[in-house]
């Protein structure tokens, strides 16, 4: 049986898991319903990651996702799971071209979505915002290894830290991020070696996210997880599918409304006593209305009448 959050999960938390060994599991979340029920399942971190844009939206990439898109699905994700430790993705170009810029997006994601903490894709050039976020008093993870939104100069959605002056690179840069007062890092797609590398580099926590077994915490997109998307990654552990009842269930609907066992008398909602009679009487015909109508309840049940689909649309 699944355990429910029983109190708020915080960063303090995260770093203690840390401390203490204990990995923290985190999935990405994008509503209010999946939400809840992460929540009921004791899921302790939440990512509104903008991998909305893939799983939610249909892109084949992260680049098309607004700030008011991803303060708006995070507000959703903030009332489905209060208790969780929730981190909202910038997304691309909001906290590009000046750390005045990074801090206003950032405060507004914060502001308005009530998240715990942000998540920006790291290069160098965020070193600054990461300084001023952090002296804010705002929790950034640093989001390192594969980028998604650098999709044009990484070539593709390839592994990274694959050499040693790659991996190497990763470390630093994690270091530099730690130093400048993330309060995390992410690391996506890099072979488990960076991972430990960067746990042992760095004393903040590490969330891996295909980053192998020694970071902190781990995430993978929920979709990947639990059999929504058809080719996964392979670093996503496939612990259910959903699709199949999904599918099995919308078709359950469907064949109900075309053979038509729906809806039922069970899902009607009765007219006040008399009102029916009423009703007919001002929009029948008046001879109609004249002769006296079995109420409702006594109406001998008629086969219902369906509409044949055709190829030019639903007959009169
Ligand atoms: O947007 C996202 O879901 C992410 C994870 C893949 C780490 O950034």
């Amino acid at each position: 049986m699944p355990t429910p959050l029983a109190r708020k999960f915080t960063l303090s938390d995260l770093r203690a898991a840390r401390t203490a060994g204990a990995k923290v599991a985190m999935l990405t979340c994008y509503d209010f319903t999946t939400a809840r029920l992460m929540q009921e399942a004791g899921v302790p971190m939440l990512l509104v990651g903008d991998s909305a844009a893939n799983v939610i939206l249909g892109y084949d990439m992260t680049l098309p996702v607004t700030l008011a898109f991803m303060v708006e699905i995070t507000k959703a994700v903030r009332r489905g799971a209060p208790l969780a430790m929730v981190v909202a993705d910038m997304p691309f170009g909001s906290y590009h071209g000046s750390v005045a810029r990074a801090v206003r997006a950032v405060c507004r994601m914060v502001q308005l979505s009530g998240c715990d903490a942000v998540k920006m894709e790291a290069a160098e050039s965020q070193l600054p915002a990461v300084r001023e976020l952090a002296d804010a008093g705002v929790a950034v993870i640093a989001h390192l290894g594969l980028r998604p939104q650098a999709v044009g100069v990484l070539g593709g959605y390839k592994f990274q830290g694959r050499t040693a002056a790659e991996a190497s690179a990763i470390v630093t840069l994690a270091g530099r991020f730690a130093a400048a007062g993330a309060a995390g890092i992410l690391l996506e797609a890099v072979p488990p070696e960076v991972g430990r590398a960067v746990v042992d580099a760095v004393a903040v926590p590490v969330i891996g996210c295909g980053a192998g077994p020694d970071c902190d915490a781990h995430v993978v997109v929920s979709h990947d997880t639990i059999g929504l998307t058809p080719r996964p990654p392979r670093f996503a552990p496939v612990v259910g599918d959903v699709a199949t009842p999904l599918r099995a269930a919308f078709a359950e609907y469907a064949r109900r409304i075309a053979d038509g066992t729906y809806p039922g008398p069970e899902h009607a909602y009765a007219m006040q006593p008399g009102e029916a009679e009423r009703l007919r009487a001002t929009t029948m015909p008046s001879s109609a209305a004249t002769e006296p109508q079995p109420s409702p309840q006594h109406r001998t049940p008629q086969p219902r009448r369906h509409a044949q689909p055709t190829a030019t649309g639903p007959q009169p």
